[in-house]
């Protein structure tokens, strides 16, 4: 930081934590900073395990350093880890340093894979090893190349970080201080995402430096400026009314019933040429991409196959020239799913990316695709974003099935169902109290969870239960009722807990022998229905949701299930915005 006028070394270290603190909401387990000492030959180093506050507190308690000292240039990095290589603790925690003297420090996300054959060279070298990091490798190299080219004058700092980065093999973004170089902080990535914010006495000014492809520089919008205002979890769920009309919002014309997606215009009728349509994706953006698969073959008549990133990689996928790949993903910076979409590239794909994040490394590198437009999602397990990516998707299936007039009588349906849809997700919301008791008083002090469905509420069975163990630890399966006779049902009696989704559609009469299934085996099921649904037997337990078209029903279906895992979690006790060894963005493979 270069300042006009002096700035005391406690704004500095204010400045850096408090910047931490806004990325809290992404997940972490560990924080430090390094921050220039009193002689230039000096730089402080300040790590602790746990939250932003702890970090805060250890550098309050540094009672012998002179917090008032003035600096007109000041370098200083900051940095949170999730735990990759070794336990969370400090000594594994950023910034690393190259040796005691803390002549080269660096923060980096990422994974290095060659570092411990980096590790093996060094320690033959005589460096010794204080963490079990792949990145302390880097601070060691650093050293090693500038003892090693002692004398030579010319070298800068990037010719040395160059020299560093032509050792690495994996994914990076890092930044790096020296006390050979004060004053100077030198940034690099491949593979990993970097930004770069510029502040201006007015505003902050949010560049990329994209060194992987050149280093060119561009200003990104203004929605990506600062980073957002931490609403809570539940205060997300109950956003929704308002998130899915943001998601439709231009985009839906009601009374023409007509779809426009602008980010995928000139790209129509390749798409509709195309031989199959793939879908990529982790966690609950895979959830989306299966919950509607089914009108998207519909309404299209195109093969749609769905795809977890990690295993499409793993499986080395064959894709072609004319298939259409489409990466979902709210924060647009998932690792794997980075890495599926290069990897579809490469081979000629036609990659539309599904993103919330404006100027993320999927909206910038697809070719073209659709933001979701859902608003900032804070919470660790996503939930207005998952109904969010659900609208989208549905919407470019509308989108691409305009030329066909057969068509047409169902996509008006549809369109309608999307016109009532903030008011029905109201009308769910409203019955808060009765899953609130729900979960204190028949589900809290259960050990496991079955949630069962098919159709399209298969996505919902399997999205309940990934909330359910993501914010509340209870085991929960999501089970397609299909399969129930082959395997599952083994587990049922009247211990287990079972929920079964059985909403009025086609199959409604399919989960019905489901449940004869379940309740033969003296289960009782909590039932998840339609309101007005006069046929389920009136003594069970039910959750009502209004009736809405089929394809649109799980939009309906997985809010009491959201809301269920929300309840559960604080009744276990848990931080609901903070689940235990989970991160918002996994930004590693
Ligand atoms: C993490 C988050 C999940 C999310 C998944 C995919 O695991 O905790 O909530 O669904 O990543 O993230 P993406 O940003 O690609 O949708």
């Amino acid at each position: 930081l270069n300042y006009l006028t002096a700035v005391d070394r406690q704004s500095i270290a204010d400045i850096l934590t408090n910047g931490l603190k806004r990325l809290e909401y992404r997940g972490y387990d560990s924080a430090g900073l390094a921050i220039d000492g009193d002689n230039e030959n000096d730089v402080l180093i300040y790590k602790e395990v746990g939250k932003v506050a702890a970090l805060q507190k250890l550098i309050q308690e540094q009672n012998t350093i002179d917090w008032q000292k003035t600096f007109t240039s000041h370098c200083g990095m900051a940095h949170t880890r999730w735990a990759t290589h070794g336990q969370p603790s400090p000594i594994n925690s950023h910034p690393h340093r190259s040796d005691p003297k803390n002549e080269f420090t660096v923060v980096h996300n990422g994974i290095i894979t060659n570092y411990r054959e980096l590790k093996l060279v060094l320690e033959k070298k005589g460096y010794t090893f204080e963490s079990e990091t792949d990145t302390e490798a880097i601070a060691k190299l650093a050293k090693y190349i500038w003892d090693s080219q002692k004398g030579n004058k010319q070298l800068t700092f990037t010719d040395l970080v160059k020299g560093v980065v032509k050792e690495l093999e994996g994914a990076f973004a890092m930044i790096f201080k020296s006390v050979h170089f004060p004053n100077e902080i030198v940034a690099t990535r491949r593979g990993s995402p970097l930004l770069i914010g510029v502040k201006t006495p007015k505003k902050l000014k949010v560049d990329f430096v994209d060194v992987e492809f050149g280093g060119i520089a561009e200003e990104i919008p203004a929605e990506v400026e600062g980073a957002p205002a931490a609403l809570s979890a539940l205060e997300e769920i109950y956003e929704q009314p308002e998130s899915v009309v943001n998601t439709m919002r231009g985009r839906v014309n009601f009374d023409t019933h007509k779809v426009t997606l602008g980010g995928l215009k000139t790209y129509l009728p390749t798409i509709r040429r195309c031989r199959r349509i793939v879908f990529i994706a982790c966690g609950t953006s895979y959830h989306s991409a299966l919950a509607t698969r089914a009108i998207f073959e519909e309404l299209t008549e195109i093969p749609v196959s769905t795809e977890l990133a990690s295993d499409f990689l793993d499986r080395k996928t064959p894709i072609f020239r004319d298939d259409v790949c489409v990466f979902i993903s709210q924060s647009g910076e998932t690792a794997d799913t980075i890495l599926a979409m290069r990897y579809c590239i490469e081979r000629g794909a036609l990659c539309v990316g599904v993103t919330n994040t404006v100027g993320s490394s999927i909206s910038r590198e697809s070719h073209c695709g659709v933001h979701i437009n859902a608003g900032p999602e804070i919470g660790v397990a996503s939930t207005k974003a998952y109904t969010s990516q659900y609208i989208a998707l549905v919407m470019i299936a509308i989108q691409l099935s305009e030329d066909r007039t057969s068509m047409t009588a169902r996509r008006n349906e549809i369109i309608d169902g999307l016109h009532a849809l903030p008011a029905h997700i109201k009308e769910v919301l409203a019955i808060d109290q009765e899953l609130q008791r729900l979960a204190r008083d028949v589900l809290h002090k259960e050990k496991s969870l079955l949630i069962m469905g098919r159709g399209f509420q298969n996505a919902t069975c399997l999205e309940g239960a990934l909330k359910i163990k993501e914010v509340s630890y209870m085991h929960s399966e999501g089970i397609l009722a299909g399969e129930l006779k082959h395997g599952p049902l083994a587990l049922v009696d009247e211990n287990m807990p079972v929920i079964l989704i059985m909403t009025r559609d086609s199959l409604y009469p399919k989960v019905r022998s489901a449940l004869e299934q379940v309740t033969a085996r003296k289960g009782q099921p909590i039932i998840i229905c339609n309101k007005g649904d006069d046929a389920i037997n009136a003594e069970s337990k039910t959750i009502r949701v209004p009736q809405t078209v089929d394809c649109l029903q799980g939009l309906l279906t997985i809010i009491p299930l959201q809301l269920l895992s929300y309840h559960l979690a604080c009744l276990a006790g848990v931080d609901v915005d903070f689940p235990r060894n989970l991160a918002k963005s996994v930004t590693v493979e």
